[in-house]
């Protein structure tokens, strides 16, 4: 029996990544732990408690007394908010890791999850159908902190058998809990202002091509990955994961066929040159040829459920 532990449940994938968990798993073998409190369906479904990674002692604490054997670690600054505090970001960043690894490493909890991102990627990757193994020269403090962490994983699994997994996000779109200071989160906030006020303010320019993924495909092949037989696993970095792509101008085409008065314009910001350092699309082959990297949704289903779903979200509150 497995019991695990998601850090970082109150964010926006560990919110979604416990329920799915409970439900494979039962409830009471979930923990979700946060350094904020949780939507109310997380604090619901099984245990919630305010655990910050940065504290080891607590950590490994926590993984002894609970019998803790696999540890989903979400916890970090996103790559906005990463530029305006860049060596505190690279310390939280860092340190959850590191803090996780070590933990793992004097417990039982070997198994271990941690997300990278196609930030991973700088401005001298090929930017389309950007392969697993290339240039990666990120020149993002969020990037660079990525990248070490996936070296860092890699070195403790060949080092001292930890089994380290993990997948480039890609943008990841969602209803229920929305990004906080990423590049891709206009892809979510678009969704919500188009309902709310019928119009919508980008920050990125209108033919930036960056990759996208819906929430349920995150955590279906998020789940899959950690499942698969580790036999089956041919590198220990991250995971190619290519999603969707698509730029706010064909996104913005999309919710007006549900949405036909939705204007957007563009005020690109700072996040402008996050975005154009990073591809604008991924091969996912490894992925698929080593543990079945599937994904359900296109654009079209994306951008229907999100609306239906924020619209139906929105009424009831
Ligand atoms: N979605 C993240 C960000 O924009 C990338 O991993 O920071």
């Amino acid at each position: 029996m497995e019991r695990i532990l998601v850090i970082g449940s109150s964010g926006q994938i560990g919110s979604e990544l416990v329920l799915a968990l409970r439900k494979i798993h039962g409830g009471e073998n979930v923990f979700a732990t946060d350094i904020k409190y949780p939507p109310k369906e997380v604090g619901k479904t099984g245990p919630f408690q305010i655990l910050d990674v940065l504290d080891f002692n607590n950590l490994l604490h926590f993984l002894v007394r609970h019998k803790i054997t696999q540890v989903y670690n979400l916890a970090a600054v996103l790559s906005g908010n990463a530029e305006k505090i860049p060596l505190q970001a690279w310390d939280i960043n860092m340190k959850a890791l590191m803090n996780t690894l070590e933990a793992a490493r004097q417990s039982d909890a070997k198994k271990l999850f941690w997300p990278s991102s196609i930030a991973i990627f700088g401005p001298t990757t090929p930017m389309e159908e950007t392969p697993q193994l290339t240039v990666m020269e990120p020149n993002t403090v969020y990037g660079i902190s990525k990248l070490a962490g996936e070296r860092w994983g890699e070195y403790y699994h060949n080092r001292y058998d930890i089994d380290f997994r993990s997948v480039r996000y890609p943008g990841l779109i969602s209803y229920k809990t929305e990004p906080g200071g990423g590049t891709t989160d206009y892809a979510v906030e678009i969704f919500f202002e188009a309902i709310k006020k019928g119009m919508y303010e980008c920050f990125l320019s209108e033919d930036t091509g960056l990759p996208m993924m819906f929430m349920d495909d995150a955590i279906n092949n998020t789940i899959k990955l950690m499942d698969c037989d580790s036999s089956k696993l041919s590198l220990r970095s991250g995971y190619n994961m290519a999603g969707i792509s698509f730029t706010p101008k064909t996104l913005s085409e999309a919710i007006k066929k549900h949405i036909p008065d939705f204007s957007i314009s563009y005020k690109p910001d700072f996040r402008q040159a996050i975005a154009d350092s990073w591809p604008a699309s991924i091969d996912e082959s490894v992925a698929i040829a080593d543990w079945g990297l599937h994904t359900e949704y296109d654009l079209d289903r994306m951008t229907a459920v999100m609306l239906e779903k924020i619209r139906e979200q929105l009424e009831e509150a």
